[in-house]
């Protein structure tokens, strides 16, 4: 059963600073971009690289490992469509962003 849990404060994540947090063994990686927040699975695939780590640019990420690139809004990768990224939703409520986990 999903649940929504307060990940940090608005002022804790801007364009050129995600949050990485886990929940029950899981690594999520929270961006913003413009106003919005998105919340997607913070491990990359390839080796295990930690996307929170990564360049923003736009929606895309790129690992800080090995170059690869995700989009955070919908967690697909330009590399197939065998790779995505679980996405989850978030809210902001006041000063809290809240993340949907499972
Ligand atoms: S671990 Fe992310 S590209 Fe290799």
């Amino acid at each position: 059963m999903s649940q929504w849990i307060r990940v940090a404060s608005v002022s804790d994540i801007h364009p050129k600073k995600a949050l990485e947090f886990e929940h029950q063994g899981r690594v999520i990686a929270v961006f913003q971009v413009g106003d919005t927040y998105h919340a997607i699975d913070g491990i990359c695939p390839h080796q295990g690289g930690p996307l929170a780590e990564g360049e923003l640019d736009g929606t895309c990420v790129t690992c800080p490992w090995h170059g690869w690139q995700f989009d955070v809004a919908s967690g697909k990768t330009p590399l197939g469509s065998r790779v995505k990224q679980d996405v989850f939703p978030v809210k902001v409520e006041g000063d809290a962003v809240l993340v949907e986990v499972p």
